[in-house]
């Protein structure tokens, strides 16, 4: 099959060839005859030229090269050699001269041109063909004509032609040869008239005397002997018989002298024209012919001039008709030709047409096989595809298994450890225990601390490698939080007796950054640092933008052991461990470094000198355009001593706590009545140990899964919540949600405690409005003051509600008693409008239609829901709810007022006081001073 197509091409080829063949047949051969003429152009040899014309139409495949000598021998030996050199097929000449031209004629002849001698003949045999009447009858009929008409006796002029030419020697003979046959006529005069009428004329008339006995004239042709008559005529007046040859039709020609009896008769002598292009042709092509072509003669005088006229006016006609049809056909042919043209061009077209068609089908046979071939390939290659898919989806899920194991074995670790960290603390304590004990207590106490931190690095692992760390950058001076991430080593710093400090150029570099990142980032830097440096040593980190002034510099030196630079290649690779480093390193820190700097669009670098120290740099950009995802307005992330274990977010709805456990607790602890707390764990130790150590302050209630809790929180209205959020019935955000949701609950603060740290938990918890969210294991004494504050902010708020005269918990029993189908809504409203009011407290924007944006709706919306509900107006609200916030913060005493005025939505301090005077009638200052 594959030669098919090439088949085809061969015969559509073929077909081109043919196409070709047959042009060429049709266009036979081109002949060249050459034909060398001997006289003037006089009428006789004009005829002939027509007549070889008119035959060359019926010959196309002849040329013929014509060339006229002028009866000039030289001249005409001359055009013979330049016929030949030019490579005629044929030649044709009438010799002017019949034995001069015998050797040019020969030479032809011998060289195998085939010689065509028409008329004048040459005096040798070196020829292939003569046409010509036969002129020694010519002569003899001329002289039996003029015996006939002297009846045997007279004298007779003979005007030859010229006397060296075949047809003048010839009559000459013929016509002597009769007259000799009469005793009494004579051929008494005998003039050369060399063929031509003037020459005959002056010569005659040179023996005009002698004219006067002349019974009669012979001429060689009808145009001297003409000549002859007329001049006999005028000089002897007198008319006698002359005869003539040729007898041409036409005008003054030699049937029209015999007609008007100038002539008494002339001897048809045919020119041969038409027979030496038949005999040229036949030539050409190889035909034989016999060496005489013998053209026929006859006397034309009075008795049949006529006849012979009608039958050559007719002859003529004929030719005519012939010559129209010869002309259409010619006609014909051109047309033919340009449609041959024109179908040879289509020909080639279509050709053309069908192999550029052929070639497409054969392309699309070829490439129906490829594509099939790729079709099967392909299948193939989806079936391994889709084994692989299968195999990396079963592999992932085993990878995916197995981390899930290890991270619910590492999380399940927090819990425990928690459990022997509280404990140790509480131990630890104890004035009571012994040194000894005490040292122990401690290693315990730091190991506990060591394989959390490990827990907590596995977990961030874990989450960075499934993509669940989520950059959420927000604004601060990182300056400040380096200098705060460092504190938190400033105990060891000290035990160890090594110099730490934090340099930077600015005081202050505000940009976006992940605190959570960032600190861990430092943290794990810093923890390496301390471990490799020895006591005495210096640690510092150095801060500032880098050369590009894209980017913050971040570099964490110290003078301790460093490595070698083979050490340093695979340094950030995952469990990377240095040998000499093993024994204190965990092969985690510098990989999650490396890993959460990558997630912070940044890069790190290490450079160390062995017993040198360490330089581990890592930049993090200044203007990253991060996404809104990743923008996230952290607030008020605290971090401690001890962060790592323990994270403590509150909400901007509470009081900061203060892990340093300073003034505020005392300043602001509300009456010390005891209050209900209804702890929610299920962890048995740890709720066991949550109702032990808080029993000392508070009355506990405790709860072991969601539902109980729910029981009990509305049975007992407890003044605080401590919930954790992983429970066997439901989460602590749906109880936290159920809480906030009533109105009889929904001010009663709620803890959430998780062994989870995750970012989207913590907001889940904000946004179910839980107030604060500790992490686990936990600080005791941290948690303790997250309840204190709370129980203290939950007094400040009680005290706002009433300042206002409006209080929401007021506004909610008031919208009770109206009661209405609306009640449900509009403690919705209410409660949505305070806590937008309340979280906005610092937004100097915080106006009309922030709020209204918020709620999405109308401002006369809003300005009568507030009117009829909070009876109040709402730009009175707001400011009233600055102020009393202002106030919380003035009590704690921890900011200075313009920081207060900031933290309150005031955009100067001298504003906020001037307001703060206004509606609490003494100034911020004052109102410290009062409260002291
Ligand atoms: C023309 C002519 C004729 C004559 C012939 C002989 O040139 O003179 O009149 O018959 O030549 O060759």
């Amino acid at each position: 099959m594959p030669h098919k197509p090439f088949r085809y091409i061969f015969l559509l080829c073929l077909l081109q060839i043919s196409i070709f063949s047959c042009q060429k047949k049709t266009e036979k051969k081109q002949y060249v005859i050459g034909f060398s003429q001997s006289g003037e152009a006089d009428s006789w040899r004009k005829t002939m030229l027509d007549e070889m014309n008119r035959e060359l139409l019926f010959h196309p495949e002849l040329k013929m090269v014509y060339k006229e000598t002028h009866d000039n021998v030289p001249v005409q030996i001359k055009q013979v050699n330049e016929l030949l050199s030019q490579g005629i097929d044929v030649l044709i000449i009438s010799a002017t001269d019949a034995t001069q031209l015998v050797p040019v004629v020969t030479k032809a002849y011998k060289s195998g041109i085939p010689v065509i001698v028409l008329d004048r003949n040459i005096a040798s045999q070196n020829f292939t063909n003569h046409i010509g009447a036969d002129n020694k009858q010519i002569g003899a009929i001329a002289g039996k004509y003029i015996a006939n008409l002297l009846n045997g006796r007279g004298n007779i002029l003979e005007i030859t032609g010229q006397i060296t030419s075949s047809p003048a020697i010839d009559r000459s003979t013929g016509f002597d040869s009769i007259v000799r046959l009469y005793p009494q006529l004579h051929i008494t005069l005998k003039v050369q008239g060399d063929w031509l009428a003037q020459t005959a004329q002056a010569r005659l008339k040179d023996i005009a005397p002698q004219l006067s006995n002349i019974n009669a004239v012979f001429a060689h042709n009808d145009v001297m002997g003409n000549a002859a008559s007329h001049l006999i005529d005028s000089i002897a007046h007198r008319k006698i018989p002359v005869i003539g040859v040729d007898a041409l039709p036409g005008p003054d020609l030699g049937l029209e002298m015999v007609k008007t009896g100038r002539l008494t008769g002339s001897i048809i002598y045919p020119t041969g024209g038409k027979e030496a292009i038949r005999n040229a042709a036949l030539l050409a092509s190889n035909k034989k012919l016999p060496r005489q072509t013998v053209l026929k003669t006859a006397l034309i005088d009075s008795t049949n001039v006529e006849t012979l006229e009608m039958q050559l006016d007719k002859i003529s006609s004929q030719q005519e008709d012939i010559e129209q049809q010869q002309q259409m056909i010619h006609t014909q042919q051109k047309i033919y030709k340009s449609q041959r043209t024109y179908i040879v061009v289509l020909g080639i077209f279509v050709g053309l047409l069908l192999l550029a068609a052929s070639l497409l089908w054969y392309s699309r046979v070829v490439n129906k096989r490829i594509n099939r071939a790729l079709y099967k390939k392909n299948r193939d290659i989806n079936s391994k595809n889709e084994q692989i898919k299968q195999m990396s989806l079963e592999a992932q899920e085993t990878h995916e298994a197995k981390i899930n194991f290890f991270t619910k074995i590492s999380h399940e670790f927090r819990t425990p450890l928690s459990l022997i960290i509280t404990p140790l603390e509480d131990i630890l304590t104890n004035p009571k225990l012994s040194k000894e004990l005490k040292t122990v207590m401690l290693m315990m106490k730091k190991n506990a601390y060591r394989l959390l931190q490990l827990v907590t690095q596995l977990m961030d692992f874990r989450k960075i490698e499934f993509g669940k760390f989520q950059l959420q950058v927000s604004q601060d001076d990182i300056v400040n939080f380096s200098k705060e991430v460092l504190q938190s080593f400033d105990s060891l710093a000290r035990q160890r007796h090594i110099v730490t400090r934090v340099a930077s150029a600015s005081r202050a570099i505000n940009c976006f950054f992940d605190a959570y990142i960032v600190e861990k980032i430092l943290l794990n830097l810093l923890s390496n640092a301390f471990k490799f440096t020895p006591d005495g040593g210096d640690i510092w980190i150095q801060i500032e933008e880098d050369k590009t002034g894209n980017a913050i510099k971040f570099v964490v030196s110290d003078t301790g052991s460093g490595m070698d630079e083979e050490s340093q290649k695979t340094l950030f690779s995952f469990f990377y461990n240095n040998e000499k480093r093993q024994k204190q390193s965990n092969g985690i820190g510098l990989h999650l470094v490396k890993e959460l700097v990558l997630l912070h669009h940044g890069t790190v670098s290490i450079d160390s000198k062995l017993n040198e120290g360490t330089k581990v740099t890592f930049s993090i950009p200044l203007e990253y355009s991060y996404s809104p995802q990743e923008m996230f307005l952290r607030q008020d992330f605290v971090s401690g001593p001890d962060s790592a274990a323990n994270n403590v977010y509150v909400s901007s709805l509470d009081v900061t706590p203060s892990i340093e456990g300073s003034g505020y607790l005392e300043t602001v602890r509300p009456d010390h009545k005891r209050k209900t707390l209804l702890v929610v764990e299920d962890n048995e130790d740890l709720r066991n140990l949550l109702h032990r150590k808080l029993s000392e302050t508070y009355d506990v209630v405790t709860a072991k899964d969601g539902k109980s809790a729910i029981k009990t929180l509305f049975e007992l209205v407890p003044d605080i919540i401590i919930c954790d959020i992983m429970l066997p019935d439901m989460d602590g955000l749906e109880i936290t949600k159920r809480c906030k949701n009533d109105v009889k609950t929904s001010y009663i603060p709620i803890i959430l405690l998780t062994a989870r740290s995750s970012d989207q938990q913590y907001k889940e918890g904000l946004k179910n409005l839980a107030n604060a969210y500790i992490t686990k294991p936990f600080h005791f004494d941290v948690l303790i003051q997250t309840i204190e504050n709370l129980l203290a902010n939950s007094s400040l708020l009680k005290e706002h509600y009433t300042s206002l005269g409006n209080t929401h918990l007021q506004n909610q029993e008031h919208i009770a008693a109206v009661g209405g189908n609306n009640v449900k809504a509009n403690r919705k409203f209410i409660t949505d409008f305070v806590s937008i009011v309340e979280q906005n407290i610092s937004n100097e924007q915080l106006d009309v239609q922030l709020i209204c944006d918020m709620l999405h709706i109308s401002r006369v919306q809003l300005y009568r829901k507030v009117k009829s509900l909070l009876k109040t107006n709402i730009n009175e609200y707001i400011l009233s709810a600055r102020i009393l916030k202002a106030k919380s913060y003035l009590l704690e005493g921890e900011y200075t007022v313009a920081e207060i005025a900031a933290k309150t939505g005031f955009s100067t301090s001298s504003y906020f006081s001037t307001v703060f005077k206004k509606m609490t009638g003494v100034s911020p200052s004052d109102f410290i001073g009062r409260k002291s």
